[in-house]
C-alpha cells in the first residue's frame, strides 16, 4: 500500500528502531506506554494518512522503546469507529506496526462484563470474537501482497499465546479469566435486552475496539494476543446505571496487575 510506504518514509527520519511486539492500550490502561525504557514518542498527527484526532484531552501516539529487554511499539490511544473514522482508519495503524516489523500483537481494551461469573476488575484472556460491528476494515479491493482476500480466522487469537499468557498469570498469583469478545460500534452501552441477546450468542464480553484491529492482524497473519479488562458489569446484570467514569476507575485500580501482567508476558514470547 502506498500509503504505509509513505508514513514509514516518515517514520525512518524519526526513529532507527525497529520493534518486535506492538502493543494497543485500551481506555484507561495508555499508562503502560510510560514504562518503557528509552522511549520515543511519535504523534499520529505528526505522520501522512493518519486522520485528525476527534476526542479532546485523548493521546494518540506512538510509543516506541524498550520492555523487559524487547523492542516494542506501544498505540498510546487508538482510533474508534464510534468517533466516526472508518474500520479501514481505525485498523491503518496495525499495517504501520507491521511495516515497522512487528510479528505480534497485543491488543488491551476495556469492556463490559456478560458473563455473570465475571467481577469488575478482572482481566480477561480473550479466545474469540463476535463483530457486531456490522462491517470490516478489509472492505475494497484487496492488497494480495500484504495479505489474502479472505482471511482464516480459526485461530485469530493465538492458542500459543493465550497458553504462554495463562502461565505468566499464574506465575505472578493474578487470576485471569478467558472469554469471547463481542465488538459493537456504540457508542450508547447496550440495552439489558440486547445484553441478553449478546450472551445466549456466546458473548462473555462486549467493548467498541479491538475487533477491527484483530481482522487487520489476522490479515497480516500476525500473532495476536488480546486482554480485556472487565471494567464493569454489562447493562441488565447489576441494577446500575453505566458511567465512562465507573470504567476509567476500574481500570485505573487494576493498573499494577495489568501492567504486571504485561510485562510478564512480553519476557515470555
Ligand atoms: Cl457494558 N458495553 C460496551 N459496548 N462497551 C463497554 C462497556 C459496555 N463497558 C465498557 N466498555
Amino acid at each position: 500500500m502506498r500509503s504505509i510506504e509513505e508514513v514509514m518514509e516518515k517514520l525512518r527520519q524519526q526513529t532507527a528502531r525497529k520493534p518486535e511486539i506492538g502493543l494497543i492500550l485500551g481506555s484507561g490502561l495508555g499508562d503502560l506506554a510510560d514504562e518503557l525504557a528509552n522511549a520515543e514518542q511519535i504523534p499520529y498527527q505528526s505522520l501522512p494518512h493518519f486522520p485528525e484526532s476527534t476526542v479532546k484531552g485523548h493521546k494518540g501516539q506512538f510509543v516506541l522503546g524498550e520492555l523487559e529487554g524487547k523492542t516494542v511499539v506501544a498505540m498510546q490511544g487508538r482510533y474508534h469507529h464510534y468517533e466516526g473514522y472508518s474500520l479501514a482508519q481505525v485498523a491503518f495503524p496495525v499495517y504501520v506496526m507491521q511495516a515497522m516489523g512487528i510479528e505480534k500483537l497485543i491488543v488491551t481494551n476495556a469492556c463490559g462484563g456478560i458473563n455473570t461469573a465475571f467481577h469488575p476488575g478482572d482481566l480477561m484472556l480473550i479466545t474469540d470474537h463476535i463483530n457486531m460491528l456490522g462491517d470490516s476494515p478489509l472492505i475494497g479491493p484487496n492488497d494480495d501482497e500484504i495479505g489474502p482476500r479472505f482471511p482464516d480466522m480459526s485461530h485469530a487469537y493465538s492458542p500459543d499465546l493465550i497458553q504462554k499468557a495463562k502461565r505468566a498469570a499464574e506465575t505472578l498469583g493474578i487470576h485471569v479469566q478467558a472469554g469471547v469478545y463481542l465488538a459493537t460500534h456504540g457508542p450508547q452501552y447496550e440495552t439489558p435486552a440486547e445484553i441478553r441477546m449478546m450472551r445466549i450468542m456466546g458473548a462473555d464480553a462486549v467493548g467498541m475496539s479491538t475487533v477491527p484491529e484483530v481482522i487487520a492482524a489476522s490479515h497480516l497473519r500476525l500473532d495476536i494476543l488480546g486482554i480485556s479488562c472487565i471494567t464493569n458489569m454489562a447493562c441488565g446484570i447489576l441494577d446500575q446505571p453505566l458511567s465512562h467514569k465507573e470504567v476509567i476507575e476500574t481500570a485505573d485500580r487494576v493498573k499494577a496487575d495489568f501492567t504486571a501482567l504485561i510485562k510478564s508476558i512480553i519476557y515470555s514470547i
